[in-house]
């Protein structure tokens, strides 16, 4: 069975210095753990005193944000993307900035990693969604990190801001039931059972902050994240090498697979070939019965929430890039440990499911 969500693998342990690791990946950066990704941008709103301003963002990007938009009164100017790389389209910033346009979000989608200098001519604070980008060399000092998407910790952000941020001790968290729920998903026995009989239940129990305002990380996922970074160098060079190995394949038969230079491929992405575009839902439906449970994110980004489209005025129109992503869009299988024969076994059964359409 082959998943996207990321899959414990149990081996042998030897202990990590989690601070030296971590120096080494961030230097002279202030680091701070927190509960989720989002607790992480809050604080990064608040410390830029972003609230009641513009921000200029991707808008294909998860409707988690809405709710945050709202609490801080940000409007958001929405940049439509490039379907080759997922970035936003640079192009369109200079005639969507206004006077109230406080900083840019900019996000590593897929952990595609997106070149934040090109951005230096409109000197507006850049913050980095690294959501999906842990392993990228970070270029500015503002970013957030959402661990559980790539490693699999359970859930945790990770707060990068400059050393003279004062931000004072997060209220602690525990380790909870759903937390315990996430753990047996990890193991891909578990995972199998959630994904064939939690159709029902899993929306009801989707991940949420544990504390409205900005909370720490519980113990066991700083744990997990630590362990998850002995050897993490090796794995993520495995990872790149049968993304690459995969992405080589889609093609063949006929799936856009997204540009990759540096890319960490925290999800696998590819848009289904033009000719199959209504039976996206349909082939992840197929392959999820041969055992290959991929994921369409994000089938209904930020712009296609109907609040969000009344609230700021959004025209579809002005977004043809995000709308065809969000239907072509198939997230496929990958995890560090995977080998040079597990390729093969997810390309034919994609190759069977295409052929029977
Ligand atoms: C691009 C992106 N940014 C931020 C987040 C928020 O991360 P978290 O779920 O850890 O709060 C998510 C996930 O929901 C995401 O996909």
């Amino acid at each position: 069975m082959f998943f996207v969500h990321p899959q414990i693998k149990l081996n042998k342990f030897k202990k990590v210095n989690l601070a030296q690791k971590l120096e080494s990946y961030f230097p002279g950066k202030q680091l701070i753990f927190t509960d989720m990704g989002r607790s992480a941008f809050k604080i990064i709103i608040e410390k830029l005193n972003l609230q009641n301003s513009e921000i200029l963002m991707p808008a294909y990007l998860c409707d988690i944000f809405k709710p945050i938009l709202e609490r801080y009164n940000i409007k958001p100017i929405f940049l439509d993307i490039d379907l080759t790389t997922f970035h936003i389209k640079i192009d369109e910033m200079e005639r969507k900035i206004t006077p109230n346009t406080k900083a840019v979000l900019v996000c590593h989608t897929y952990g595609l990693l997106f070149d934040i200098d090109k951005l230096q001519k409109w000197g507006l604070p850049v913050i980095e969604d690294c959501a999906h980008a842990f392993g990228i060399k970070l270029k500015s000092d503002i970013a957030f990190f959402s661990l559980y998407k790539q490693l699999p910790v359970l859930r945790g952000g990770l707060l990068v801001c400059p050393k003279d941020w004062q931000i004072g001790e997060l209220p602690k968290t525990s380790f909870s039931f759903r937390d315990f729920l996430s753990l047996l998903n990890c193991f891909s026995l578990f995972a199998f059972f959630f994904k064939k009989f939690g159709g029902e239940i899993a929306p009801k129990i989707v991940r949420k902050e544990k504390l409205s305002s900005p909370a720490g990380l519980n113990n066991v996922s700083l744990a997990l994240f630590s362990r998850s970074l002995e050897n993490f160098e090796k794995t993520l060079e495995n990872r790149k090498k049968m993304a690459l190995l995969l992405q080589e394949e889609l093609r063949k038969l006929g799936f856009e697979a997204q540009k990759s230079d540096n890319s960490v491929f925290c999800y696998l992405s590819a848009l289904v070939p033009k000719s199959l575009v209504g039976k996206r839902d349909e082939i992840v439906q197929k392959l999820s019965k041969n055992g290959i449970f991929c994921t369409r994110i994000w089938h209904t980004p930020i712009i296609l929430n109907k609040e969000v489209q009344e609230e700021y005025k959004i025209n579809l129109a002005d977004f043809p890039n995000t709308v065809e992503a969000a239907q072509r869009i198939i997230n496929f299988p990958l995890q560090n440990h995977y080998k040079e024969k597990d390729i093969p076994k997810i390309i034919n059964s994609i190759r069977k499911v295409i052929n029977q359409l």
